[in-house]
């Protein structure tokens, strides 16, 4: 069994962070989005997993990960010049995956349930295909399939203006190696992109056997700002761990679940958990409140935020109005001059979106 994490991709929706850097390396709770689905991997067992990359972002993503030895497996590299779909992406692994069964998992997912059920469920069954299924509200921004009461797939479509269900393909597949003959019996969708639903479509009117179970666990889906904030959110809650290091002044007051770095300052402050600060970080005169991550190397003071992700080296200086359910980017600058601001003075890339509320 081998593993492909797709880690691709343009990632347009969470512009403009991802003109400089590649959004399954956002963190989400002071970790790489991408490392929740390396390690869920590892601990199902699987030692032999693919990454894809873009040009763009591969580099960054390849010095940051490294060759998969801190997470106990082999990482092979695999260059898509250009993102032309998820089965496009399978396409060009193939020299990589070989006829070994694998289990396909989207870089900017975060899945809850362990890989290991469902593993058991692929190979118990030899199956072609086990997709895996949530309930959505909007079923219209996903792949959505039709399933029979056995779990039997019975169709598949990508994105439906009219969804025939609200069960949405979530981003995590297992696939046997004859989903390479469906692939390549494919052709690009409107959207210009080689569709994994229609390659699965494929298998089903070949009279493979695909089938679907329901995820119990939350599953977050990254690619935009809420759902990251979301996600941040939810790893807060579940997975973070009080951890009190740094240096922390008498002045401060550390109040729930808090995790600081032990080279992180808290001057004069108050933590609200669940918080998590990174290395190097000062935080000074200000208040953190809950659901925020804030990763090495920033500063803030005289401020006051919850519900955040700020980027390494971003700086918060002065903002004394609450910031709230925002994504501060890497060494981004915030401040405000002391008194009374008579202007408001930016310099803010391009999408980038700065609400007054
Ligand atoms: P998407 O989020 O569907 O696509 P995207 O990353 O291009 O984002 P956006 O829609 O905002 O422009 O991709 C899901 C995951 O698969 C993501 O981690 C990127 C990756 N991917 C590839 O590796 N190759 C591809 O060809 C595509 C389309 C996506």
């Amino acid at each position: 069994m081998k593993a492909l994490i797709l880690s691709g991709g343009k990632g347009t929706r969470l512009r403009p962070l991802t003109y400089t850097g590649a959004k399954q390396l956002v963190p989400v709770a002071n970790k790489p989005i991408l490392w929740y689905g390396l390690e869920a991997i590892a601990a199902a067992g699987i030692e032999e997993i693919g990454i894809i990359i873009s040009p763009e972002t591969g580099p960054e993503i390849q010095a940051k990960t490294g060759n998969g030895e801190r997470f106990g497996v082999k990482i092979t590299y695999i260059l898509q010049e250009q993102p032309l779909g998820l089965a496009h992406a399978v396409k060009v692994a193939q020299p990589f995956l070989g006829d070994s069964p694998f289990v396909m998992y989207l870089g900017d997912n975060l899945i809850q349930d362990s890989l290991g059920q469902f593993l058991q469920h692929f190979q118990q069954k030899s199956l072609d295909a086990l997709i895996l299924l949530r309930q959505v509200s909007n079923p219209s921004a996903f792949g959505v399939a039709t399933v029979d009461e056995q779990g039997h797939v019975l169709a598949l479509v990508e994105k439906p203006q009219a969804p025939p269900s609200n069960l949405a393909l979530v981003g995590l597949y297992f696939f046997a190696a004859s989903i390479h003959a469906a692939i390549a019996a494919i052709q690009p969708s409107a959207r210009g992109e080689l569709e994994i639903t229609d390659a699965i479509q494929t298998l089903l009117n070949q009279g493979k056997t695909v089938e679907a179970l329901e995820l119990q666990g939350w599953w977050l889906d990254t690619g935009k700002k809420d759902d990251l904030l979301e996600a941040n959110r939810i790893i807060l809650d579940s997975l973070l761990r009080q951890d009190k290091q740094g240096q922390i002044d008498e002045t401060s007051k550390i109040i729930g679940r808090v995790a600081i770095a032990p080279s992180a300052q808290i001057i004069n402050s108050t933590l609200r958990g669940p918080v998590i600060i990174g290395e190097n970080c000062r935080i000074e005169n200000s208040f953190i409140g809950p659901y925020s991550s804030i990763a090495d190397e920033a500063i803030i003071q005289d401020a006051d935020l919850e519900h955040s992700v700020i980027l390494p080296g971003a700086q918060i200086l002065g903002v004394q109005q609450r910031i709230v359910d925002s994504v501060i980017g890497q060494r981004a600058r915030l401040s405000l001059a002391p008194g009374q601001p008579r202007a408001l003075r930016f310099l803010v890339g391009d999408d980038s979106q700065i609400e007054l509320v």
